[in-house]
């Protein structure tokens, strides 16, 4: 039983299970075992919490009754130190044959020994910009989370649905509509939007001078929503040439995101009447003097009152909740998702917890499909103000990836001045994309985080260049080495190399973890344990200097190391390379 155990279970949920027995045999019927990786070395590798709350609830010490736990407690084959610490905290010191067993089970697998969960179809929603307006930095924190969880969520077999819910549908299209035209570019779409940013200042500054302008540009958006073939064909050339150029941002970045992901407001606006009607017959919707409003007893006013929602303006205008509602209900009836995650920013907090609400409600949403918002804070400036330009100005997108290119290049120039051109060009690539990118993942997403050049190309500290090269430093290993032998077995004897084991092992209830809740910096700050635990080994534990089996075990951890290492990156989006 113990092989079947392994092969279905991660090492949490494993002692998990069996700390839950042990609890129950001690009398805590029921009670969780609340099992974490260990914050420190001297906790051991794994960590029991539950004892003290359920101590508490059976008015018991809570000493005494761990003691009964552990008497209880089977982790034979497993654990081969458990200690009690504290009030009751349980400490699990994993046994090193069973951690053998894990990495060269790992080694062996394409997933690196990852229990894959029952697959879903599932979404993840990000980036979705709003068109018309080039993309600017404030699209990039959506943009790389959101990737980077997608992959996460394919590699453990999930079929994963990427969406792009763009903001296509507006008002500001009869402005640039009336701009378009009365600059006689009607026919010259592409060139005249090659500068999207200053075309859109431009229609702007004409929108609040001229009132006429102004009447124009709304009639252009009544004529649009009544999809007059005229104005439908300019909307449908701004459209796509926005979308080309974040294309280019999402080409760049190496995200994979694709046209065929694009399914923007626009699309939804033909069911908006029958959200209305669903919503009436539901007998949610209420008339408040023309306009249609869903209150929310659970959300209130300042003055205490249900919280009302808009679902259509007087005029029969719709809202941006109003698409939203549309859009679970399509992706329920027509896509059959299982579990739909929002990638947006924090400040559209409560936009999503009224949304999600009137779908439950409305039963656009049924109770087993679960909706997500992975809320992240904002990009900030070292000023700790939102991130600017020096004049002040919003900082294009292609613009930062080209700094970060530029920057990246400077310092490969100055690591490695024989490079031959083209390859420091690409290697300047991989290290400034990826270093943009772990900058932005390595911190927890709810809160802001300071954009800084220096930290996140820093070759020292949690960063994507130091992950790099540590890759590369331990590939350098086994350019040296002409006997490795991928199936030696592994031998944990000192105590560098179970540290490094154990973390080995948990690799997968990590990813597991980030699967579940969306927190990108928990992978990273164990891909960085992983780095750190590797050069300790690599110090204390001689690989090509040792001999026999020790060597062919050493040689083992270090190509389970960068295995890890590369996959790791991999999820979050990030590329390796053989050298740098
Ligand atoms: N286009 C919106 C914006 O730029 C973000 C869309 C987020 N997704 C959604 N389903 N509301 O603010």
């Amino acid at each position: 039983s113990e092989q079947k155990i392994r092969m279905f279970m991660t090492i949490l949920q494993l002692i998990n299970d069996r700390m839950e027995a042990a609890l129950n045999a001690a009398g805590a019927q029921g009670a969780p075992a609340i099992i974490q990786l260990s914050s420190k070395l001297e906790f051991g590798d794994y960590q029991a919490n539950g004892v003290m709350a359920a101590a508490k609830n059976l008015r018991m010490n809570p000493r005494e009754l761990a003691q009964k736990v552990v008497a209880a407690l089977d982790l034979k084959g497993v654990a081969n130190k458990i200690e009690i610490a504290g009030p009751g905290f349980i400490n699990i010191h994993l046994d090193s044959a069973f951690l053998a067993r894990r990495n060269e089970t790992a080694l062996k697998d394409e997933h690196l020994g990852v229990t894959l969960p029952p697959p879903l179809k599932l979404m993840v929603e990000y980036s979705s910009p709003n068109l018309a307006k080039e993309m600017h930095v404030g699209h990039l924190r959506s943009t790389i989370i959101g990737d980077a969880l997608a992959r996460v969520l394919e590699f453990l077999g999930h079929d994963v649905v990427r969406a792009n819910h763009v903001g296509d549908w507006g008002t500001q299209f009869g402005m640039l509509t009336a701009y378009l035209l009365e600059t006689g570019n009607a026919n010259n779409v592409a060139m005249a939007l090659s500068d999207l940013e200053t075309f859109y200042r431009n229609a702007k500054v004409r929108f609040d001078e001229s009132e006429d302008f102004a009447n124009r540009s709304r009639d252009y958006v009544v004529r649009l929503q009544r999809g007059d073939p005229e104005v439908l064909a300019l909307w449908r050339q701004f459209v796509e040439v926005s979308i080309a150029h974040a294309q280019d941002i999402y080409d760049k970045l190496g995200v994979g995101l694709k046209r065929e992901h694009v399914r923007g407001e626009s699309a939804y606006n033909a069911d908006l009447p029958m959200v209305v009607s669903d919503l009436q017959d539901a007998a949610l919707l209420s008339d408040n003097d023309g306009t249609k409003v869903v209150y929310l007893e659970e959300f209130r006013t300042q003055e205490n009152q249900a919280m009302g929602v808009i679902i259509q303006k007087k005029d029969g205008g719709y809202l941006y909740t109003t698409t939203d509602i549309s859009a679970i209900r399509y992706r329920h009836r027509m896509l059959g998702l299982q579990r739909v995650i929002y990638v947006v920013d924090a400040r559209q907090s409560q936009h999503f917890q009224q949304l999600f609400t009137i779908c439950r409600r409305a039963g656009f949403a049924p109770a087993d499909m679960a909706l997500e918002h992975i809320a992240f804070g904002t990009m900030m400036g070292d000023d700790g103000k939102p991130f600017k330009t020096r004049s002040g100005g919003v900082v294009k997108l292609a613009d930062l990836l080209d700094e970060a290119d530029e920057r990246a290049y400077t310092l490969v120039s100055q690591k490695n001045p024989e490079l031959p051109e083209d390859k420091k060009r690409h290697i300047a690539h991989v290290v400034g994309i990826g270093a943009v990118k772990y900058a932005d993942l390595s911190k927890s997403r709810t809160s802001d985080y300071i954009f800084n050049w220096e930290s996140m190309l820093s070759f020292e500290g949690n960063t994507a260049p130091y992950l790099q090269y540590a890759y590369t430093r331990v590939q350098s290993v086994f350019r040296k080495v002409d006997d490795y032998d991928a199936d030696a077995s592994i031998l944990i004897l000192e105590p560098a190399e179970k540290q490094l084991a154990v973390a080995l092992a948990q690799f997968e209830d990590v990813v597991l973890g980030v699967a579940e809740a969306g927190y990108l910096h928990h992978l990273c700050q164990y891909l960085y344990q992983i780095a750190t635990l590797f050069s300790r080994f690599y110090e204390a534990c001689p690989i090509l200097k040792s001999e026999g089996a020790v060597r062919a075990s050493r040689l083992q951890l270090a190509a389970l190391t960068a295995r890890t290492l590369k996959t790791g990156l991999d999820l979050l989006g990030i590329e390796v390379l053989e050298e740098m």
